[in-house]
């Protein structure tokens, strides 16, 4: 049945919240210059992005621009009840319950959907997808979506081309703000953060296989060095896999990189990246952790075919027996920072945020096309400027002589 797990943990959820909002000033300061000129109130908006402190300080400030904001998680792995609890308590609608399978997810989606949804702020395209599946009438309700992640705007580029986006879509994971700093420097750091505290063991000096190396990749290898282990990169781009050679990295194939792994951490964005041929490789005592969108990257379910035992290690590790080795599974393959942790830092969801809050809003304005669409890049300066002004620092501009230089080929 759709709706919030437990009324009773709002107090919980407030404190969570409120420490969030200290640390996103971006996103507030742009609700006070930009968000609260009328363009979104009376706006019935959706929000389906992991449901904790970060999303509803997002949820919040969309209500403060006037939108009635209806509310779901994107993993049932990643909500906290307690937030949950919290936004209810403020009036805002919450479809989302921690760890809840998957056919009641789709049915908390649904709900929203049903809701009167008509501009949505996704991720992964966990609503605009399961609409196309279940409820493709509510199509024609659609003003606009904004997406948050690869492997969403991945998605609605698929649902273009079989001509089913019917309404435009902004790809706010392109955004500058959203996918170079939230991508590498968010969910690099928290990737780590999230293992080592899962499982209190020492980085320096293991052995890593980072696979993948997009702009997550990247900032997994970086952070994984930086505490001093041994990173090699797996890639199936040959400019990517380049780069993090160039980037001063081991490259190898997954079936050379994967003997010597401690630890193998997967950020494809696509599916099996560790598959059933490869758990042989696999070392005994290795770590298995996912930092991609989806539960899919690790072939989890063929690992417990062929395990001889599944042990609960510690909260969120499972061990899978085979013969006498022992895999060490975090968060049974769902991105680690983020069902396992916090998730990203709060002054990167500030950015990615602040970037989802003005596409929604550009959305709410009318104009753009149907299908997907690029983040304005003036949105994308309007959002960096802000930020330099909160650190207290203010940029030079080019003056006229530079400007004319620039446009002149006689010069
Ligand atoms: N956990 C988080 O907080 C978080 C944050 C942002 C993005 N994401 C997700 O992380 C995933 C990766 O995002 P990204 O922006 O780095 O994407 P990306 O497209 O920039 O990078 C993915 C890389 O993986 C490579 N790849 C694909 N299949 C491979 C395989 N089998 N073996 C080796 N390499 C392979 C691709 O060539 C590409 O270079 C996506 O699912 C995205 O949605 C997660």
């Amino acid at each position: 049945m759709p709706g919030i797990a437990d009324p009773t943990l709002a107090p919980e959820g407030r404190r969570r919240i409120d420490w969030a909002r200290q640390h996103m000033p971006v996103l507030h300061r742009l609700l006070e210059e930009r968000l609260q000129d009328g363009v979104l109130r009376g706006r019935r908006v959706a929000v389906v992005v992991h449901l904790e402190a970060k999303t509803a300080c997002l949820v919040l400030a969309l209500r403060a621009a006037g939108a009635d904001v209806v509310a779901a998680g994107s993993n049932p792995r990643s909500t906290q009840d307690a937030v949950c609890a919290a936004l209810v308590e403020q009036g805002v609608e919450v479809h989302a319950r921690h760890g809840v399978p998957p056919d009641e997810f789709t049915a908390d989606l649904l709900a929203v959907a049903e809701s009167g949804a008509e501009l949505v702020i996704d991720d992964g395209a966990e609503l605009t997808r399961r609409m196309a599946q279940h409820r493709p009438d509510l199509y024609d309700r659609l003003a606009g979506v904004s997406e948050e992640t690869t492997t969403g705007v991945a998605r609605l580029r698929a649902l273009e081309q079989e001509g089913l986006l019917t309404f435009p879509a902004i790809a706010a994971n392109d955004a500058r703000c959203k996918h170079m700093f939230d991508n590498p420097y968010g969910t690099g750091q928290t990737t780590l953060t999230a293992l080592l505290a899962l499982t209190n063991v020492l980085a320096a000096g293991r052995e890593f296989c980072v696979v993948g190396y997009g702009w997550v990749g990247k900032g997994v290898a970086r952070a994984a060095a930086g505490l001093g282990g041994r990173v090699t990169v797996v890639e199936v781009d040959p400019v990517r896999a380049l780069t993090a050679h160039m980037d001063g990295f081991r490259v190898a194939a997954l079936a050379d990189a994967l003997p010597s792994a401690d630890v193998v951490i997967t950020a494809t964005g696509l599916t099996k990246a560790i598959s059933a041929d490869a758990f042989d490789l696999l070392k005994d005592g290795v770590l298995l952790a996912n930092a991609g969108h989806h539960d899919r990257e690790i072939d989890v379910p063929a690992l417990a075919e062929i395990a001889d035992e599944i042990v609960d290690a510690r909260a969120n590790v499972k061990t899978y027996l085979l013969g006498g080795r022992r895999v060490h599974v975090l968060v049974d393959g769902a991105l680690v920072n983020i069902a396992g942790l916090d998730g990203n830092p709060i002054e990167i969801m500030d950015l990615s945020f602040s970037v989802q809050a003005l596409s929604i809003h550009h959305l709410a304005a009318g104009g753009a096309p149907a299908g997907v669409n690029r983040f304005p890049d003036e949105l994308d300066d309007l959002i960096a400027r802000t930020k330099l002004r909160t650190l207290g620092i203010e940029l030079d501009r080019p003056n006229a002589e530079q400007l004319a230089f620039r446009s002149s080929w006689t010069v």
